[in-house]
């Protein structure tokens, strides 16, 4: 990972070279089929060698050598496939481990990164260099660097047989070989085709972000009957991906036309120097000999030519997608200290805390230091802060509740707490340890977060609970599935806790899906527990039993509650209301409803809201049984 700063190429020779001894031997296995591949043709020329002496001087044919010369090609044939088979055996197993080394660290580093490079970069392009950049780095490994040392090595092959047989006739070949290289090299120097090359690549990670979006959109897409547009911006990106494709293809197409034409035809070259030498040559029989080898031979010669063009093409490929890869890995995780601190105490203290989502992550990330702090400070007065100068204090054993309207702030604050972003300003501190001094696999076990968007793993009900704490029993999990009153609809499953989410039609509620979250957090008691709008779905019935059931688990810990129904943290030990980012009052229910402020028009607004349900239900109750929930509600509060 340290020499992430080289050149791709050089880059992608030091991964092949990962598993050396096996990329050696692939080499070496590659090299002896080459040669290998051209041992008939010579065995070939023989025969008919032994054919025009005896024709030429009527003796009699040495049968016994044509035969040996002919199972010689067998044999030379056979080898070739063979000493093929066991490069690619090699390669493949050397290529195979370097793909999963890759796959696994890119995976993990990824999940290292801060959570604002993944708001800034799609999945579709993760997916990518996973799916198919890693790949095609796999099958760089596996088929095309054997090729390219085999291909290397016939060309010097050629060059000796050239040489032996006729120096003049082997000069005519060449001619033609060097001649398409040129072409072709020209081609790819074009300032046209590498930039169609470039946008071709681009409009392809984009046809790829775009097909993940529609995909995982396609719920939003129907709901709001935009099928057409959405379609669109799909089709207009493999419009464009085609463009540039054939852009790309005419460009190259002339280059390439002219490549394959004087490479397929090289006894083209050939026969005049064969016609115009008949003239000066003594001894026709070996002339006509070394003539009929180069004809029969330039058949045979664009074969390692070929492959070592789609070799190079496919090598500046890998290169690309090792760049793309390389790019990732080179985003800086989270800056974490060697050692780190630990608390003794779980008070979490905000202190003059401002945050922005605008700007590039690397930035914030550099920004542990003064220096960068006091020049991403400057950069920030041209952004809009999605926090400003956050202060307060969350005590251990009590309830901490923010409040606000939406988009004020209050998630943003509780994302920062397990640094799933690092303040612009500002310090935040666990027990009196900055949480940059300590090691992010001991803070984030210090928090457990029930979030506002649930997310739930095609996994088993006990695995998605167990992502709490992996090593717990089937006991702890049922434990904290009845504390989260998910217990009792899990029971009722075919497959109770060993269903599968998502699978075979089973796809549960919002209001489940966060039961079980909170379950998650339960079996994970850790000292500090950020709940945002946890019971958000929940029916009142259901809430009144998470309540008691939070109740439970909040004793002793830091709370950090954000609900919208006010009447759940009315009880809280602290209320902070928020406004555009700001903190514009701070203190309990009974002292913020004196106080007249923010807080108490809030209040009344919710009352108002609460009433209006009330007379709603009242209404309907002569018509509908079910809304005496509504009532339960309006009791709770
Ligand atoms: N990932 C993000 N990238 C950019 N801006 C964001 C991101 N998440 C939130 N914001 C912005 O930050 C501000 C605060 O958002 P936040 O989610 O903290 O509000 P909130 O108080 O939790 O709102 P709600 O009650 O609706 O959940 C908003 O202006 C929002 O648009
Ligand atoms: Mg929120």
């Amino acid at each position: 990972m340290e020499s992430r700063n080289k050149t791709p190429v050089a880059r992608l020779w030091e991964l092949a070279f990962t598993y050396k001894i096996l990329i050696i031997f692939a080499c070496i296995f590659s090299i002896l089929s080459a040669i290998s591949a051209f041992l008939p043709f010579i065995a070939v020329y023989f025969i008919i060698y032994e054919l025009i002496i005896s024709l030429s001087t009527h003796s009699a044919l040495n049968v016994e050598l044509i035969i040996n010369y002919g199972w010689l090609a067998f044999i030379a044939a056979t080898a070739t496939m063979l000493l093929d088979f066991i490069a690619l055996c090699f390669s493949h197993i050397a290529a195979f481990r370097t793909l999963y080394r890759l796959k696994y660290n890119f995976v993990r580093y990824v999940s290292y990164l801060p959570l604002g490079f993944h708001s800034q970069h799609a999945s579709g392009e993760l997916r990518k260099i996973v799916d198919d950049d890693i790949e095609k780095i796999e099958k760089f490994i596996a088929h095309q660097l054997p090729d390219i040392v085999g291909s290397f090595a016939s060309p010097v092959a050629i060059l000796v047989i050239l040489a032996i047989f006729d120096w003049r006739l082997g000069l005519a070949t060449l001619v033609p070989v060097i001649l398409a290289y040129v072409v072709l090299i020209s081609g790819y120097h074009r300032k046209e085709i590498k930039t169609n090359m470039q946008e071709f690549q681009k409009r392809l990670v984009d046809m790829s972000n775009t097909s993940v979006e529609y995909i995982r959109g396609i719920a939003v897409v129907k709901a709001f009957n935009q099928t057409f547009f959405s379609f669109k911006r799909f089709y207009d990106a493999i419009k464009a991906y085609q463009i540039y494709c054939l852009k790309f293809t005419y460009c190259f197409k002339n280059h390439m036309a002219f490549f394959l034409l004087i490479l397929n035809n090289i006894y083209l070259f050939i026969l005049p120097v064969i016609i115009f030498l008949c003239g000066y040559v003594d001894n026709y029989a070996n002339f006509i000999l070394s003539a009929v080898f180069y004809l029969i031979f330039s058949v045979a010669l664009p074969v390692p030519f070929l492959k070592l063009m789609y070799v190079t093409r496919g090598l500046q490929q890998t290169a690309e997608s090792l760049t793309n890869m390389d790019n990732v890995l080179n985003t800086p995780c989270l800056v974490e200290p060697e050692s780190g601190f630990e608390a003794d105490q779980y008070d979490v203290c905000f202190d003059d805390v401002s945050f922005s989502y605008e700007q590039d992550p690397n930035q914030q990330l550099v920004a542990i230091d003064q220096q960068a702090t006091s020049s991403a400070e400057k950069d920030n007065s041209k952004v809009t802060n999605a926090i400003n100068h956050i202060s307060f204090t969350a005590k251990q054993g009590k309830i901490t509740a923010l409040v606000g309207l939406s988009g004020s702030g209050k998630s943003t604050i509780s994302l920062l707490i397990p640094r799933f972003f690092d303040p612009n300003q500002g310090k935040i501190t666990i027990g009196g340890v900055d949480i940059k001094q300590m090691k992010n696999d001991y803070l984030l076990s210090l928090v457990s977060f029930v979030f506002q968007d649930v997310f739930m793993f095609k996994q088993t009900i006990l695995d998605n609970i167990k992502v709490g704490k992996t090593d717990a029993s089937l006991e702890e999990v049922i434990t904290a599935a009845k504390a989260a009153q998910c217990h009792e609809f899990i029971e009722t499953l075919p497959n109770g806790y060993y269903s599968i989410i998502g699978s075979q039609g089973l796809h549960l509620s919002g209001g489940e899906m966060q039961r079980l979250a909170i379950a998650r957090a339960i079996l994970k008691n850790s000292p500090i527990l950020i709940l945002d709008e946890a019971t958000s779905f929940a029916d009142p019935e259901n809430e009144y039993k998470i309540q008691l059931a939070l109740k439970a688990l909040m004793k002793d810990k830091t709370v950090i509650m954000i609900a919208h129904r006010l009447s759940t943290i009315k009880d809280a030990d602290q209320i902070i209301v928020l406004d555009k980012g700001n903190i514009v009052e701070k203190g309990l229910h009974q002292q913020l409803i004196d106080n007249g402020g923010y807080y108490y028009r809030m209040w009344q607004f919710y009352q108002q809201t609460l009433d209006w349900q009330m007379n709603q239900s009242t209404m309907e109750a002569t018509t509908d049984a079910g809304n005496n929930l509504h009532q339960h509600e309006v009791s709770h509060v």
